[in-house]
């Protein structure tokens, strides 16, 4: 990441001085380590922040004006924040357009600014680069307008913003690691309550590697409304079946659903199935973690991918093919898809004396059978939004 002076340099090129407050913040991405699908049913997951983040500097105007510079795509902006709706063309500006409409509407004051951002969290790759510029937006322009805003209400604001503004329905998991991670922590999260606890995930034997298939997630946004829909309907059956308040799968064990799994359509059953055994698997998998037992948590991993494969069918040819290749190799103790899927990135747990023949032979193997040469990313968890 460039250095800050740097960026002021550019900042101050860019823009007179207003003589008010100013400041730089960061936002990081993140990878989900298990539960995935999970934070819509009002689950559990285990994100941690990645040491890879979007930085913004800004300073605030006196007038009702944003201007905001992109230096990556070296393209920029400029709204009022008395008319902020939704821009067909310049999509990238309504993530941050999002964050100040959603602001508003909680009943702060803005005051305008002037902005810049650089980024280093690949895009398209499922590491959250969306929910890092709203993050660092919303922070950038609550810190320098001095307001009150917890970061647990940062992060349903953000969301808020990419479900109405962006218009993505995503659930809570991004946008939450990424105000709320912590340096050698994974983040348990229940997408339900709301409430989070930091789960220890350190052990200098061990290192969490990321693998970039570099497809770019197509079918995404239509895929990922329809497994709503179909969870929806899942929980509906539960709901006439089971005698008590059902809100989702959340709600279904294990046992509830083989009773009844034979009742239902036959891909309904399955996209319930990977759910309940999802959120079983983020469970079990924070209690050996505690334990830190790696091998076991890396075996949860493992199941987690073939349940999101063969049940939710959200993984892609090269996505099974990088975690098939990773789990050949000596040391490897789990692999699985991470995020929404059809394409971005594999998560994978490795004792650390193998690194560096997983990532020669991974991107061998992966280029000789696609032609494309992964890229991987080694990252510790990571620090949340600062
Ligand atoms: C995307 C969404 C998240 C979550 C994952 C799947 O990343 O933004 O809210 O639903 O997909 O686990």
């Amino acid at each position: 990441m460039q250095d800050l002076n740097k960026l002021w340099k550019i900042f101050n090129e860019k823009f007179t001085d207003t003589d008010l407050a100013k400041g730089a913040f960061s936002a990081p991405g993140r990878v989900n380590l298990i539960g995935e699908h999970t934070d819509y049913n009002e689950g559990f997951v285990l994100p941690m922040a990645i040491e890879k983040e979007i930085i913004m500097l800004g300073q605030l105007r006196s007038d009702r004006l944003v201007q905001v510079f992109d230096l990556g795509y070296k393209a920029e902006t400029k709204f009022s924040l008395d008319n902020l709706s939704p821009s067909k063309k310049d999509t990238w500006t309504n993530y941050l357009m999002g964050v100040m409409d959603e602001i508003q509407k909680a009943g702060y004051l803005l005051q305008g600014a002037n902005l810049i951002f650089i980024s280093n969290i690949p895009k398209g790759a499922g590491l959250s680069s969306s929910a890092a510029l709203e993050v660092v937006t919303a922070l950038t322009m609550v810190k320098l307008n001095l307001l009150e805003i917890k970061p647990v209400e940062m992060a349903h604001l953000c969301r808020r913003a990419e479900n109405n503004f962006v218009g993505v329905a995503c659930g809570i998991m991004d946008q939450y690691v990424s105000c709320l991670g912590q340096k050698n922590y994974a983040l348990l999260i229940d997408c339900r309550s709301n409430d989070y606890e930091l789960i220890p995930f350190k052990d200098h034997n061990y290192q969490v590697v990321i693998c970039n298939s570099k497809i770019q997630r197509g079918l995404i946004d239509s895929e990922y409304n329809k497994r709503r829909e179909e969870c929806k309907i899942a929980t509906e059956f539960f709901k006439h079946k089971l005698n008590r308040e059902i809100r989702t799968l959340r709600d279904i064990s294990i046992d509830e659903y083989k009773k009844y799994q034979r009742q239902l359509p036959e891909v309904i059953a399955r996209r319930a199935r990977h759910v309940i055994s999802e959120n079983y698997r983020v469970r079990s998998g924070v209690q050996v973690l505690r334990m830190g037992n790696y091998s076991a948590f890396g075996q949860l991993m493992i199941e987690s991918h073939q349940s999101l494969k063969d049940d939710y069918e959200v993984s892609c040819a090269e996505l099974d093919l990088l975690v098939g290749l990773a789990l050949k190799q000596e040391g490897v103790l789990g692999a699985r898809m991470t995020g929404a899927g059809f394409g971005g990135c594999t998560v994978n747990l490795l004792r650390r004396e193998y690194i560096d023949v997983f990532e020669k032979t991974i991107k061998q193997g992966y280029k000789k059978i696609t032609g494309i040469i992964p890229d991987i990313y080694i990252t510790p968890p990571a620090e949340g939004a600062k």
